[in-house]
């Protein structure tokens, strides 16, 4: 299959601040290796991307040290703490892509409103990390008959549907664009569903791993289970697949989220949340194709056509094969069986629940802006 290259509006590159668990190099070359051409990287880095001069900072790196595009997200409050709103216009102006606290909610209704107000002349979305963190403090993983199993404590569904719910009426009152990060449970699908029928603008992600795994995957207590929203249920899985075929979910994004061995080797309460996702993001979406819950076409369009509209004209006209685009294309086989194998990750984060895990559908060759950047060189893309 040969398709434009895939476009992953929500990854953590780690640099400036904590290039031990990944940097722009590092993370670009996961990147590649998963398909991607584009990545739009979050700013909860050290210092986080909340002035002109630290996008600048990574728009340099990304021009010297990385291999594909990197676009970067801004954050919506200084030192992404909710309390004052960012320099939004400066951020723009430097060539955010979005604006998103992610990792924490605005949990301020009043920061939200205005960032919501702001970017909305901007023409940006606000990207929400959607967590009443009230509600979920000491939180680890799904609260459920699992996590009462496990005796660890739980993260409802609630804490993310309150949040949906007043980012949708804020997006209403305010007439700006609310982008809902790393969807997970069925009642925020529900929500954005109604919201989208009302005309509320509002566009919508999830994740490669809450549309695979379930809560289940954490017996055991295996740390790199451990993320943030948690895995969730089967029921939350089928309509999140449900939400992806009738649009009201817009797009897949990975949520990459590395962190180091030492980070995840502890007791679980301890451990950081994240998924390390860039290099299995295709491998494990085939399976949904591969199982008929997704046609091949609509798996595409949500990392490709999907997320390229939604970054408008800001990734250069990404997103497509025409006559004229860049020449951004990823090419895989779709039936090639693989086993994940961190070892061979470009990435410094080997923090995935995969590994050792058979994957159907593999990335072949990875081509931006016309230069070969990764090539399949363990199975010299053979069946
Ligand atoms: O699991 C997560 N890890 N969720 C987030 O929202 C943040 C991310 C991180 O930065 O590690």
């Amino acid at each position: 299959m040969v398709c434009p290259g895939l476009i992953d509006l929500h990854s953590h590159l780690r640099q400036p601040g904590y290039e031990e668990k990944e940097t722009i190099s590092s993370g670009t070359r996961a990147a590649a290796r998963g398909g991607f051409t584009t990545v739009c990287c979050m700013p909860n880095t050290n210092p986080p991307l909340d002035n002109q001069t630290a996008v600048e900072y990574i728009k340099s790196t990304a021009a010297t040290e990385g291999v594909i595009r990197v676009l970067p997200i801004g954050c919506i409050s200084k030192g992404r703490k909710g309390k004052e709103l960012a320099e939004m216009g400066e951020l723009a102006a430097a060539g955010v892509i979005a604006f998103s606290d992610d990792g924490e909610p605005a949990l301020n209704s009043y920061i939200m409103r205005q960032a919501l107000d702001y970017s909305r002349a901007f023409g940006l979305p606000v990207t929400d990390h959607c967590e009443d963190t009230i509600l979920t403090e000491g939180g680890q993983m799904n609260e459920g008959v699992v996590s009462a199993k496990l005796g660890l404590r739980g993260i409802p569904n609630a804490a993310e549907d309150i949040i949906v719910a007043r980012d949708l009426a804020l997006a209403q009152l305010t007439g700006g664009w609310i982008h809902i990060a790393h969807t997970t449970t069925e009642g925020a699908v529900e929500l954005i569903r109604r919201a989208k029928e009302k005309g509320i603008k509002v566009t919508a992600e999830v994740t490669p791993h809450h549309l695979t795994l379930t809560e289940e995957r954490v017996i055991g207590y295996d740390t790199n289970a451990k993320v943030n929203p948690p895995l969730r249920t089967e029921r939350d899985i089928e309509a999140l697949i449900q939400g992806l075929n009738d649009n009201t979910i817009d797009i897949i994004a990975t949520d990459h989220a590395p962190h180091t061995e030492g980070d995840k080797l502890c007791e679980f309460a301890l451990a950081p949340f994240g998924i390390s996702g860039l290099e299995t993001a295709l491998g494990s979406l085939m399976g949904l194709v591969h199982k008929k819950k997704l046609s091949l076409p609509t798996l595409i369009a949500k990392l490709t056509s999907e997320p390229a509209r939604i970054l408008g004209g800001k990734g250069g006209g990404v997103g497509t094969l025409a006559v004229g685009a860049p020449a951004d294309i990823t090419v895989f086989d779709p039936d090639l069986e693989w086993v994940v194998d961190t070892k061979d990750f470009a990435s410094k984060g080997k923090n995935t629940p995969l590994e050792g895990e058979k994957l159907k559908g593999r990335v072949i060759a990875t081509i931006y802006q016309g230069k070969i950047v990764y090539k399949d060189e363990a199975t010299k893309g053979a069946k």
